[in-house]
């Protein structure tokens, strides 16, 4: 036969178009999209169902080292597992590197984590938490080389923060060499600041978090890192962004032509600053542990901000930023069932399986995003910022054929349905309105829509190239 396997009867969806087709795979790539097909090895008829590229969720953190007891619950294996159970075929966790030590060790060291667990694909970004001369003339631009062609940048977080001269320095490489850098926006010092007033008055529940980082930490440091931007002009990606402030800064960017990228995540859309505050069986407040992440969850009216900052472009990607720790547990949020304060909660939510379910459901078919734009942001833009497409992103002749099916089906949120390994999801209850119903990775079925078929090892490491969101410049 012409192909190992045809979709049959697919109905099709890119970031640009959508069409009524077969779907011929060969060697684990598109060979041919047309009506009639030959046969192929295999058939799978989709009778009409849409069918989207596979996720690619560029921010998503897997068994990254972490300061004892604490511990992520997920590795490759579990981690990519629940990201193909939930349509995602890509993930780019990331490589960071320890303050002292080189990026290269980071790197060998996340090969080494990575190596015969993965079910599907996968790329890494780096973290530079220690920019010194030979990280910068050497290790970084030899890295970049090699396909490791994005970096994250933290504003804040004493063991990875950089000053703004580091982050200077920083820029200047991603600008030489055609990298695309990420930032971690907020003000570490007000951060400080505000915790230890808080502590000082015993106000030290989950829901504190928020009150410690107010949306003007965010806003001044993401206008921080768009002039740092600008003076090396360079383009880069502010990651997880939370609120109307933050989105003010970007919008007032883009209006001066500058190439400022952003990224938004579930979290910010779906929960608010009062899930952080949630009883616990009239003991206390401290299940809201489970919704502690940065920058924290806003309020509604923030939640509509974040929608309609999706729908008019001003997002270029929507990531999980899976931080798979525990409730319970000596390594989790609630170590040992104790009630630790705010400052030591592990930052961080579950979301890699859920995180295309929910735009899905809760953006496409609920209204709010045409089938195009959830594309765009969930694979094509993310694939396009890392240097994957037209590898991964779309469904398009020559690509890797890696597709998602959708069921429309109702369904309610639960967390035993989900493979990660993490003891919650914070979405537990929301009612969706589907779910994918076939994951295929390269061409094999990894999820079909009941039982999960990966096996350990079968996903590859992608050496990511130039990134292609805008014309590199001459
Ligand atoms: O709270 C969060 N987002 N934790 C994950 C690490 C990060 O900064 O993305
Ligand atoms: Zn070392
Ligand atoms: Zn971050
Ligand atoms: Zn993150």
């Amino acid at each position: 036969p012409a192909f190992d396997l045809v979709l049959r009867n697919a109905h099709a969806i890119t970031a640009a178009d959508e069409f009524d087709c077969d779907i011929g795979i060969k060697d684990g790539m598109i060979a041919a999209l047309g009506r009639g097909l030959a046969p192929g090895e295999r058939e799978i008829d989709v009778a009409g169902r849409n069918v989207t590229p596979g996720g690619v969720d560029a921010h998503c953190h897997l068994d990254q080292p972490t300061a004892p007891p604490v511990r992520m619950a997920d590795d490759f294996d579990t981690g990519t597992r629940s990201a193909a159970c939930g349509g995602t075929t890509t993930v780019i966790p990331f490589a960071a590197q320890q303050k002292g030590h080189s990026l290269r060790e980071a790197v060998d060291d996340y090969h080494r984590r990575a190596n015969g667990k993965a079910h599907i694909d996968y790329a890494f970004h780096l973290i530079v938490s220690d920019p010194t001369p030979d990280v910068l003339n050497r290790e970084l631009p030899a890295l970049i080389a090699e396909g490791y062609t994005s970096f994250k940048l933290y504003m804040t977080y004493d063991d990875l923060k950089l000053d703004d001269g580091q982050i200077l320095d920083v820029l200047d490489v991603a600008r030489k060499h055609g990298a695309m850098a990420m930032v971690h926006a907020e003000n570490s010092d007000c951060i400080e600041w505000l915790t230890k007033r808080l502590e000082a008055s015993g106000r030290t529940a989950p829901r504190f978090h928020a009150h410690s980082r107010p949306m003007l930490v965010e806003r001044e440091a993401t206008h921080r890192a768009i002039s740092l931007s600008q003076l090396v002009d360079v383009p880069i990606l502010i990651v997880h962004v939370s609120g109307k402030d933050a989105v003010e800064q970007i919008r007032w960017a883009r209006g001066l032509g500058l190439n400022i990228f952003a990224e938004t995540c579930p979290q910010y859309l779906f929960l608010t600053a009062e899930d952080l505050g949630i009883e616990s069986d009239g003991q206390g407040s401290y299940l809201g542990a489970r919704c502690v992440c940065s920058p924290p969850p806003r309020d509604k009216s923030n939640q509509d901000v974040i929608w309609n900052g999706l729908a008019d472009g001003l997002f270029t990607v929507f990531s999980s930023d899976h931080a798979p720790f525990k409730y319970e547990g000596v390594e989790g949020k609630h170590p040992g069932g104790e009630e630790v304060a705010f400052r030591h909660i592990p930052n961080g939510i579950p979301g890699i399986e859920t995180r295309m379910p929910l735009l899905w459901s809760e953006g496409v078919l609920a209204g709010r995003l045409t089938a195009q734009k959830f594309v765009e942001l969930t694979a094509t833009n993310p694939a396009k910022a890392y240097g994957l497409h037209p590898r991964k992103g779309s469904i398009a002749i020559g690509a890797d054929a890696d597709l998602v099916v959708w069921d429309e089906r109702e369904l309610t949120l639960d967390n035993a349905m989900l493979h990660h390994e993490v003891d919650y999801t914070p979405y537990a209850g929301m009612q969706l309105r589907a779910w994918p119903g076939l994951t295929l990775s390269r061409g094999e079925v990894v999820w079909d829509g009941s039982t999960f078929h990966g096996r350990a090892g079968r996903g590859q490491f992608l050496a990511c190239g130039a990134p292609t969101l805008m014309p590199r410049k001459r």
